[in-house]
C-alpha cells in the first residue's frame, strides 16, 4: 500500500488526478471506476482541465460508477447520474455509450430482478477488461460505496438498505427532509472493488482522520470496510494532512510510482 500525504485537498486531487491521467494515456481504452461526493470533486475538475488545456483523451475510456441511489430518476439534481453528468461527463469527451452507473430505477419489490441486474452491471465490468482503477472517497466511519461497517468484505454489486445514520447524514441533500432520501442504493461490493487492478482512495480534512487512521494501520475488519484495501495489491491512498494527522508511520509527501 502506497500512503501519499499532500498539504491540503488541491494538492491531494492533483496528485490523484495525475496517477488517473496517466493510466489514460498510457492506455487509452482504459476501464475507470468513478466516485461520487464531495472528496473526488477537485479530482474532476482537474481531468477537466488536463482535457481542455493538455488534450488528455477520454474517447476510448470506458467509466463504472461505483454506487447509485434506487427511486431517483436520473434527472434529479442529487442523483449520482445527475452529479456525474454535471461534474465530469459533460465536459469531457467521453463516449456516452461507455458510461455505466448502476440504475436508479429498478423496482425494489422484484428482488430477484434486482439481483439479476446486479449481476449484469459486472458482467458489463468483466466485458470492459476489468477495472483499471477504482477511484474512492471514504465515509467518515470507514465505509466505501455504498458499504457500511459490516458488509461482508467480499460482497458483490447488490441493493443495500440505507442505515438511519447514512441517511441523517445525507438528509442535508435532500432539505434537511430524511423522508425524501432514497431508502436503498445499488453499490459495488467489497470484493468488486478488490478486483480493480489499482484501487486509489482519497480523504481530506480532521473528520476523515480516524478512518484513514484505521484504514490503513488498523486491523483489517468489515467494521471498516475500507482497511480491506490492505489486502490490496496496488492500493495508493492520497491524503490530506488533516485526514492523515492521526497515521503513526511518516508518510513522506512523494511522487507517485505506479510500478
Ligand atoms: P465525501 O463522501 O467525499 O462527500 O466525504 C465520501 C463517502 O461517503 O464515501
Amino acid at each position: 500500500m502506497l500512503i501519499v500525504v499532500k498539504k491540503n485537498y488541491d494538492e491531494m486531487t492533483k496528485e490523484a488526478a495525475r496517477v488517473i491521467s496517466e493510466i489514460v494515456r498510457e492506455k487509452p481504452s482504459c476501464t475507470l471506476g468513478l466516485a461520487t461526493g464531495s472528496t473526488p470533486l477537485g479530482v474532476y475538475k482537474e481531468l477537466i482541465r488536463m482535457y481542455k488545456e493538455e488534450g488528455l483523451d477520454f474517447s476510448k475510456v470506458t467509466t463504472f460508477n461505483l454506487d447509485e441511489y434506487i427511486g431517483l430518476a436520473p434527472s434529479h439534481q442529487q442523483s449520482y447520474h445527475y452529479f456525474m453528468h454535471d461534474n465530469l461527463f459533460k465536459h469531457i469527451n467521453l463516449d456516452e455509450r461507455f458510461i455505466h452507473i448502476p440504475s436508479s430505477m429498478v423496482d425494489v419489490s422484484d428482488i430477484n430482478r434486482i439481483h439479476k441486474y446486479c449481476d449484469w452491471y459486472e458482467e458489463q465490468t468483466r466485458k470492459a477488461g476489468g477495472m483499471d482503477l477504482q477511484l474512492l472517497g471514504i465515509g467518515v466511519n470507514g465505509h466505501i460505496g455504498f458499504n457500511e461497517p459490516g458488509s461482508s468484505l467480499g460482497a458483490r454489486t447488490r441493493i443495500k438498505t440505507l442505515t438511519q445514520k447514512t441517511r441523517e447524514d445525507n438528509a442535508r441533500f435532500f432539505n434537511n427532509d430524511i423522508d425524501q432520501v432514497p431508502k436503498y442504493a445499488i453499490t459495488m461490493g467489497v470484493g468488486t472493488i478488490l478486483e480493480s487492478r489499482i484501487v486509489l482512495l482519497l480523504a481530506s480534512g480532521k473528520q476523515k482522520a480516524e478512518a484513514i487512521k484505521m484504514t490503513a494501520e488498523g486491523p483489517i475488519t468489515a467494521m471498516v470496510p475500507a482497511s480491506i484495501v490492505q489486502m490490496h495489491r496496488k492500493a495508493i491512498l492520497i491524503v490530506d494532512e488533516e485526514a492523515g494527522s492521526l497515521l503513526d508511520m511518516q508518510y513522506e509527501q512523494f511522487v507517485t510510482d505506479l510500478e
